[in-house]
This record gives structure tokens, sequence and C-alpha cells, in this order.
């Protein structure tokens, strides 16, 4: 099939008054879009309390840590020490590379999604059956570093921010471990976080004339440990917490973070990898840059022993190797939870 061409360009036409079919949903998937919308306050941990705080206050930030993990998989990440210079560069970075002519982008659209620099639009436009209002950059940052050389500075600059970006998800990650009785280093050491994968990706979202009808990513969960998130000032991004879709409405300069099915399977179900999506709306540009912190590639997870009891806390998942489920999970449609029923 000749390639889609950019959700940008095709926004940018200025006749563009409805969308293309391929990119609406019918009913009854279109109207619930927008229904039960709620704002609701996401948790906050304050992340230098967690490393520096007396030990009063870092087994609140422990304990609040759980709880978001529990009952959301959502939380907010304040003070994390990552300059606020840093993360507007890494949003224009981001910006700059959609910029570039696609002429320019095709040199990194990729082929397979395993394949270190991708970019494209959609999700997986060949095996979708309705497409995403989104077009995007997937790169693998770690345990090697690959990234675009173009726009300039962009590639050093995202060196830097992902290297910033491990040193939070170590701490985020000891406080978890806490939080579920465990040893402080034990997802670490459990993980091998020194070759890491790490993923980043770039969103972006243009406007769009009929924003009811199209999705910038549907619902999902992501794979992994912790994804952070930064967007720039349009939000868009929901959560689903008790049956309802939350708007997320960001704390300036804090990391949206969310636990992904690795610490689902991991914490044998205490923890749950919540259901996200990213809308779409009329009028401004939406850019995201998630990041995605996982165990290195060739890990087998499964639920840690210490969280398996046969009587009270059977496991809940089978172990399966990251790259497998990741390969599984890139490759096909986004459908709710489809790939932790795999391992379940
Ligand atoms: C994602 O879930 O992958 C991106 C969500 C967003 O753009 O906020
Ligand atoms: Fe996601």
């Amino acid at each position: 099939p000749p390639a889609m061409s950019w959700i940008k360009e095709l926004a940018e036409s200025a006749t563009l008054t409805s969308i293309p079919p391929s990119y609406a949903y019918s009913a009854p998937a279109a109207p619930s879009l927008r229904e039960h919308v709620i704002h609701d306050s996401i948790p906050v941990v304050d992340f230098s309390l967690l490393m520096c705080g007396t030990p009063d206050q870092r087994s609140k930030e422990i304990h609040d840590l759980g709880k978001a993990c529990r009952n959301w998989g959502f939380f907010m990440v304040v003070n994390h020490g990552v300059p606020e210079d840093m993360m507007k560069e890494m949003m224009d970075g981001c910006k700059g590379f959609f910029d570039l002519t696609a002429e320019e982008k095709r040199e990194f659209s990729g082929k397979n999604v395993l394949d270190p620099i991708r970019c494209g639009t959609s999700f997986n436009a060949s095996v979708e059956k309705v497409h995403c209002w989104r077009d995007f950059l997937k790169v693998f940052v770690h345990p090697q570093f690959h990234f675009p050389h173009k726009p300039s500075g962009f590639s050093e600059l995202a060196s830097e921010y992902c290297a910033r970006i491990r040193q939070v998800v170590r701490g985020l990650l000891g406080g978890i471990s806490e939080s579920l009785g465990l040893e402080e280093c034990y997802i670490e050491k459990a993980f091998n976080l020194d070759s890491s994968l790490q993923v980043f990706t770039a969103n972006l979202y243009p406007p769009c004339p009929q924003p009811e009808l199209a999705m910038g990513i549907p619902p999902h969960s992501d794979h992994g440990l912790l994804t952070l998130l930064i967007q720039n000032e349009i939000g868009g991004l929901q959560v689903h917490h008790n049956g309802s879709w939350v708007q997320v409405n960001a704390i300036p300069n804090s990391f949206l973070v969310n636990t992904g099915d690795h610490m689902e399977i991991f914490s044998n179900g205490r923890y749950k990898s919540n259901l996200h999506r990213a809308v779409v709306n009329r009028t401004a540009t939406r850019i995201s840059l998630a990041i995605a912190n996982g165990p290195s590639l060739d890990t087998v997870v499964g639920p840690a022993p210490e969280l398996v009891d046969s009587e009270s806390h059977p496991a809940l998942y089978l172990p399966m190797k990251y790259r497998d489920y990741m390969e599984f999970q890139q490759g096909n449609q986004l459908n709710g939870k489809s790939c932790l029923d795999r391992v379940r």
C-alpha cells in the first residue's frame, strides 16, 4: 500500500473541513469518546521528599506512591530536579523534528516495530481499522542511544534528558519497591536497570476539524514499568479511573507518570497498568513526549515470588520475555488490555 501522508500535512491543507472517513470512529465508539469525562485530582508525588526528606516525609511519599499505583496507576511528579529549561527545549526539539520536510523525515521512517528509529503517522496503519490523528517519532534511547541527527542539537539534548529521566525512574522504582514491602533496590536488580530499555516517543496531534469523531491515541495501556510524559500547554490526555475518563490537568513542569503492564505483572496485579487515551481538539496543536522505561529486553518478567502466595495471592500472569511482549504489543492494534490478556 502507498505510504500514508503525515497527518500534520493533511491538517495544514487549508480546505480541510471534515476528516477523511478512515479517521472517524463510528457509533457506538464515537459518542463514547466524550462521555463521562470528569475532572478529578490526580495524585501528586514530591520526588525531593522521596529522595531526601526526613524518614517521616519519605515514608509518607512511599505510602502515597503505593496508593497512587494501586488506585490510579497514574500520578504527577513534582520537584524532580530536571531543569524546566531542558523540558522546554525538549518540546521545542520535538516540534523541530515534526517541522522537517517529509523528504527529510523519510530517512528516519524505519520498517519494523523494533527498529531503533521510526517515525510515521497513526499507530500501526497497516493493521488498524481507524487511524489515529497523530504523527510520531519513536526511538530506542537505552541501553544503546539512537537518535535522528536532525534538527541540529536535538540528539545531544535528548541524550542528556533521557539520562536524567532514568535517574528519576530509578528513584521512583526504589520507592515503589518499598511500597510493595520489598527492598529499595529490588526492582533495580530484578530488571537489570543498567541495560534497561528506554523508548522515546514524541507525538504530534494537529488541530482536527471534527475532534468528536477522531482520536489522537485510542485507549491502551503501556508496556514497560513506568512512562514519564510531558506536553506543551495543550491538554488532551485522559486516564481511565473508576469507570470514567478523567481529564488530566497537568501541574506545569511536572511529569505525568503511569505504571505500565510490566509493573502490573511484576506486582502480581497489586498495581494497575491503567488505560489512557489522547483526544484532539479543533484549534491547537498538541505535542507530547512520552519516555517509556522498561526492564532490559532479555528479561523474562513474571510476578515477583515474594508477591505470590498460592492461597491468598496466586500468580495472575505467566512469565514472558519483554522483547516478545513488546513485539506483540507494538505490532497490533491498540485495543484496551489485549496484551496483558496474553499473559493471563
Ligand atoms: C501515549 O499514551 O502514548 C501518549 C498520550 C499523550 O499524548 O498524552
Ligand atoms: Fe500510552
